[in-house]
């Protein structure tokens, strides 16, 4: 289907469904090429619906085998199906059941959507719309049921069946070959959480109480072999129930939690009822196959899929409009737990990084839109930053706005009001406006308005009045179909900080909140402060209060002084990259002012250099993050036009080789100091110290390659983790030679036998900003390490070099060639993943010219390509538009 036809899918045209499903029996007969799916459906009309309606099916890709209705066989000019739809043109208005017989090829279904052979594990995948790739159903998050599944199997292929809920009934069927299991899920739900998974796995079970004093069977399954990989998810999966108890009042609500880990999975997991489908790199760790980071995501996901039970399942969706009902506020609560877990601050800049380099990157193009989207064609491409990660700001921000006590009541009140519905942003924000005593609709406009907002802040202090007033405005650009855009409300916590730290904060003024807080809602406005006997440094957006930019012109002075005093973490941060970014922006814009950008980086490496003696010591984790420069995209946005990734490129390698050269032997004791002998511990201070040693490795490396390498290899032969390897291997791309390519074959060697550790050298490789980079990719295509078939393999390498801002962006157009080949050349076989790559295109406006002439003819050549996915379709004339 073309693009244009496709219709597009308004919140304002939804009405409720014609007939609800209460119970649904699941009868499925597991075969790797026709898997028998017999389904009973107890329909009724719902009351709210129109009287005598059809009942229209969802389906896709479908073969109906045998229909009956109440038992009997049905005229056939009574309905009418087709791979897409099953139509009863007019069922009795009455309680009904309706046997749907299906039949499905799991081992074809390479879109991993609906059921489909992961490795040789059945497993399914329903969100958004993958149920109606099994059996003929109603398939919107309002239509909620009570399912009932029997799995069978050939027991040698698939000794472990699972399926929503608690184990009713297994045993052996009739003739000894084959087996069979029972589930039954008592709580309600809509078909996108329904899952089964039939395979030959290992497990890693635990027992577990709950607050409430209910017993519940943990089990983390994995591919044989592997369960001694699977002990962090559990030791996650545990502190994170116990969290939801404490923090949420939340306690698990059945007898068994399973997770499963598989292989080919399009997303990184899935929050189905009781059992959860995780992608193994979101499940699998051990020292030497997984690094910190990847614990780190770990303990975030599997926190993530676990506080969806109460936030997604026993309260899920009216429909997929309200996606940030369940995504920004379980990313709120995943963040807030790895917070409570490790460093709050640390979390913070991390998530605020992850924030600036994805959200606003998408919401500066012509990907922007609101958090709670108007329209779409294809929701599988609303799985995005804006609802996810901007999401769970606009959570932040209430719960900064309404009070710590009235956010836990408003929660509270939630859980209480909506459970067992499938609810709107309108029901969760009603909570918070009771609770608190607020009118919420100004704040409800972070749900409509695309587009990051920039608050343009200046101070001035009065010495006569020992007065000092700061003036805040906002504005936000245009985003597409949005030209005009409207204040929002913005949180903006703030101190002064004065020569012995923060001042106390007076004034009169109606925006201030207390507690550090002036609220902007307006277009501008002014606070005046009293009582400040000397002029103060603003710290603005402390914590980052809002997802905003910030325009605030500081000298680089105030800024270092912030840098060395501020009581805000963050803004320490903070204040340290502004400065950086700033030199990197005029460097990127006129690559002439590379010698100033030296100077720059000495004065730098000068701040830095007490810094790292005073402080970093005791807090590897932060020094890590500050040694960090600004990502090079963030750089390119603050460019905003015209951007040359090249210029860019070389900025941030002059400016990092600067630091470098100037702090090296600095850096060389700092990591003698931190440099332990003790055994991998993944905790989050252990981690901080290999984080800052490693981030001291990459400076090294570009200021002395041979020093570098040197130290690179001697950190390869003796690590005893990934971590330590994996950040030897990074530290050694930037340096072009032999020893490098001896180090790449090296790894390759140590872990052949390990994908997901290969997957991580194969989109090292494909960062490496050098112009061969191309060629090695394709290379890399044909090693035995990459498939085509498997999503993880290619957004590590494919997805790698996307991500590579200088080689994709190549002045030759080839890199965005290359893209737009591999994008339609996935369309057939996997739209999700290819929709996905096409997005990388996202920035391609803010180009100079020659580049985005080229990117803009590539994307052109992928819409115009027939018979494209509407996935592909929807991303690439959005794009383009
Ligand atoms: N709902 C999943 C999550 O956020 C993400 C997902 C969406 C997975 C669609 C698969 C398909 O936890
Ligand atoms: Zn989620």
């Amino acid at each position: 289907m073309r693009s244009e036809d496709t219709p597009l899918i308004r919140l304002e045209d939804y009405r409720p469904s014609d007939w609800l499903i209460d119970t649904v029996d699941l009868d499925i007969s597991l075969h790797p090429t026709k898997t028998r799916i017999r389904s009973q459906l107890g329909l009724r009309p719902n009351p709210a619906g129109r009287p005598g309606a059809p009942l229209v099916l969802d389906g896709d890709e479908l073969k109906l085998v045998a229909l009956r209705l109440d038992g009997l066989l049905i005229d056939e000019t009574a309905y009418s199906a087709s791979p897409q739809q099953l139509t009863l043109h007019a069922p009795p208005a009455r309680r009904f059941t309706l046997m749907i017989d299906t039949e499905v090829d799991p081992s074809a279904n390479t879109k991993l959507m609906g059921l489909y052979l992961s490795s040789h594990v059945y497993c399914t995948q329903c969100e958004a719309d993958g149920f109606r790739r099994i059996s003929y159903f109603l398939d919107r998050p309002d239509v909620m049921s009570v399912y009932t599944v029997r799995l069978e199997a050939k027991k040698l292929i698939a000794p472990v069946l699972l399926s929503n809920g608690n184990l009713v009934a297994a045993g052996d069927v009739p003739g000894g070959e084959r087996h069979f299991a029972v589930w039954h899920d008592p709580h309600p739900k809509p078909a996108y959480l329904f899952a089964l998974v039939g395979g030959a796995l290992d497990v890693l079970r635990q027992t577990y109480v709950t607050a409430e004093g209910r017993s519940v069977d943990l089990a983390v399954y994995v591919e044989p072999g592997k369960a001694d990989r699977a002990g962090w998810a559990m030791d996650c999966l545990v502190r994170c129930m116990r969290w939801d108890e404490r923090v949420f009042g939340r306690n698990y609500d059945l007898d068994v939690f399973n997770v499963v880990a598989v292989s080919d999975f399009n997303m990184g997991a899935m929050e189905n009822k009781g059992l959860n489908i995780f992608n193994d790199k979101y499940v699998l760790a051990d020292p030497l196959t997984a690094t910190d980071g990847d614990y780190a995501s770990i303990e975030a996901i599997i926190a993530h899929e676990y506080f969806h039970n109460w936030t997604g399942n026993r309260i899920t969706c009216r429909d997929w409009f309200q996606l940030c009902l369940k995504e920004g506020l379980t990313v709120f609560r995943d963040q807030e737990f790895s917070a409570d877990e490790r460093s709050r601050a640390v979390k913070r800049i991390a998530d605020v990084r992850t924030l600036r380099t994805t959200q606003f990157s998408e919401d500066a193009g012509p990907l922007a839109h609101p958090v709670r989207p108007r329209a779409y064609k294809e929701i599988n491409n609303f799985y995005t930053p804006t609802v996810y990660e901007k999401g769970a700001e606009v959570i932040r921000m209430l719960k900064l706005l309404v009070g710590e006590a009235a956010f836990r009541a408003g929660m509270d009140l939630y859980f209480e009001r909506c459970d067992g519905t499938a609810a709107t942003i309108e029901d969760f924000l009603a909570c918070f406006a009771e609770t608190s005593g607020r009118d919420l609709t100004h704040f409800a406009r972070w749900y409509e308005q695309a587009g990051t907002p920039t608050i343009v802040a200046s101070g001035r202090y009065d010495a006569a009045a020992r007065s000092y007033t700061l003036d805040l405005a906002q504005k936000t650009a245009p985003t597409p179909g949005q030209p005009e855009k409207q204040p929002v409300v913005l949180p903006v916590a703030l101190g002064l900080v004065g020569r012995s730290g923060d001042l106390p904060l007076a004034t009169d003024s109606p925006a201030y909140a207390g507690a550090g807080l002036i609220v902007l809602d307006q277009p501008s406005l002014s606070v005046t402060f009293s009582d400040v006997g000397e002029p103060p440094i603003p710290s603005l957006l402390r914590g980052f209060s809002a997802p905003v930019r910030l325009e605030l012109d500081l000298a680089d002075g105030d800024l270092l002084r912030l840098f060395s005093s501020d009581s805000d973490p963050f803004n320490r941060w903070q204040a340290w990259q502004t400065v950086a970014m700033r030199a990197l922006v005029e460097a990127g814009r006129e690559p002439a002012q590379l010698e100033a950008l030296r100077a720059t980086g000495r004065a730098l490496a000068e701040g830095l250099s007490d810094f790292l003696r005073d402080q970093a010591p005791a807090d590897p984790a932060f020094a890590a993050q500050v040694l960090r420069l600004p990502a090079m995209g963030d750089v390119a946005r603050e460019i905003g036009r015209d951007v040359d990734p090249d210029a860019i490129q070389a900025a941030h390698r002059a400016l990092s080789t600067e630091i470098g050269l100037r702090l090296g032997p600095q850096l060389l004791e700092l990591r003698e100091k931190l440099g332990g002998s003790a055994p991998y511990s993944p905790d989050a201070a252990s981690a901080g110290r290999r984080a800052l040693r490693n981030e001291a490795l990459g400076l090294i490396a570009l200021a002395s390659p041979q020093e570098g390498a040197r130290l690179c290899e001697a950190q390869f032969a003796a690590g005893d983790n990934l971590t330590d390897r994996l950040a030897a291997l990074a530290a050694m791309t930037l340096v072009p030679g032999e020893a490098r390519e001896a180090l790449i074959a090296r790894f390759a060697k140590t872990y052949a036998a390990e994908p997901l550790v290969l997957d991580k050298w194969l989109m090292a490789q494909a960062l490496i900003p050098e112009a061969s980079t191309l060629d090695r990719v394709r290379e890399l295509m044909q090693h035995p390490a990459f498939s085509m078939g498997n999503p993880n393999r290619i957004r590590a390498l494919i997805g790698g070099f996307a991500a590579n801002l200088t080689q994709f962006n190549r002045t030759d157009g080839t890199g965005y060639a290359f893209v737009a080949e591999m994008v339609i050349a996935l369309d057939r076989t996997n739209p999700q993943v290819a929709s996905r790559l096409l997005s990388s295109f996202k920035s391609w406006r803010m180009l100079e010219p020659g580049r985005r002439t080229l990117a803009q003819g590539r994307l052109a050549q992928v819409a115009a390509t027939p018979n494209l996915s509407r996935d592909v379709a929807d991303i690439a004339e959005r794009t383009l538009a």
